[in-house]
């Protein structure tokens, strides 16, 4: 069947989501699919008359916030990945803390600024609640800085989570196939693991292994795949977790459509765990059509 490797679109992570298409795209080459590049942001989606299936590598809104996945249900296309409901609830890290407060599983104290705000100490994260890749994202210190970070975040999104900060060390897991893969963890010099950090640091450094003993890796993969189901994500997909000072875990937030360059971190896990670049996104892409 053919491929349509779905990348670009208008998010603020275009450019993010141009290098995990354009990794895929060779992948599903490589092991010999006819695969095509469609930028929605460009040719439109109304395009996708004479695909078989669709993999989804666009990050941010419009893409991974269950808008694009929406469209594919109407036009009976399979595609990867996580379902309308979860995308949506996903792409909002407001919503996603909101359920997994519910449903019992740990996150840091936070509020929506405008709507609930109260005190919970410094320092403090402002996040726009639909973005990724650490987009609009600012550390607060003090009262004093808190106003500024706020207009940079609405700058982003009216929606803005204001969260407990905790000093990590931060860590992520992939999920992939119903199945939490090893863990990683994030080392940088940066306030956070903040755009820079992501993308653009030679000092940013990953482990994976991440160093954990045997029984807090079962409890980190164990949690971030009750996180994943709480959410109602489907496929694939990768969690993002804290772990504070008194040795809990603290769950961030869900990606639905990870980055999938040749930095990226499920592409780490899934070396760790055996699956080279081409299995990984076969993986994905079977989950999608049976
Ligand atoms: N939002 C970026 C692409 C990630 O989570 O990997
Ligand atoms: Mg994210």
């Amino acid at each position: 069947g053919r491929v349509a490797v779905l990348a670009g679109g208008d998010s603020a992570e275009r450019s993010v989501s141009l290098k995990s298409g354009a990794a895929v795209h060779q992948a599903l080459r490589q092991l010999g699919l006819i695969a095509e590049l469609v930028d929605p942001a460009e040719r439109g989606v109304d395009t996708l008359k004479g695909f078989d299936v669709a993999f989804i590598a666009l990050h941010g809104r419009g893409g991974e916030d269950g808008v694009i996945q929406g469209l594919l249900e109407h036009l009976k296309l399979p595609y990867t990945g996580s379902g309308v409901m979860a995308s949506a609830i996903g792409m909002d890290k407001v919503r996603t803390k909101q359920l997994w407060k519910g449903a019992g599983l740990p996150t840091p104290p936070f509020y929506v600024a405008g709507l609930d705000d109260r005190d919970i100490g410094f320092p403090l994260m402002v996040k726009p609640s639909h973005e990724g890749s650490s987009i609009g994202m600012a550390k607060v210190d003090s009262a004093a800085e808190l106003n500024k970070a706020l207009e940079d975040a609405r700058a982003y999104d009216s929606d803005v989570l204001v969260e407990a900060w905790v000093r990590g060390p931060e860590y992520t897991v992939a999920i992939v196939d119903g199945r939490a893969l090893p863990s990683i963890r994030l080392k940088t010099p940066n306030a956070f693991y903040d755009f820079e950090a992501k993308y653009q640091s030679n000092s940013t450094e990953y482990l994976c292994p991440a160093g954990l003993d045997d029984a807090d890796e079962q409890a980190l993969r164990a949690l971030a795949l009750k996180a994943f189901e709480a959410v109602g994500c489907q496929g694939w997909g990768r969690v993002d977790v804290m772990r504070d000072e008194h040795g809990d875990w603290q769950l961030l937030e869900v990606n639905t459509v990870p980055g999938m360059t040749d930095h990226s971190l499920v592409p780490m896990a899934a070396k760790a765990d055996g699956d080279d670049f081409a299995t990984l996104v076969a993986r994905i892409l079977l989950e999608a059509v049976d």
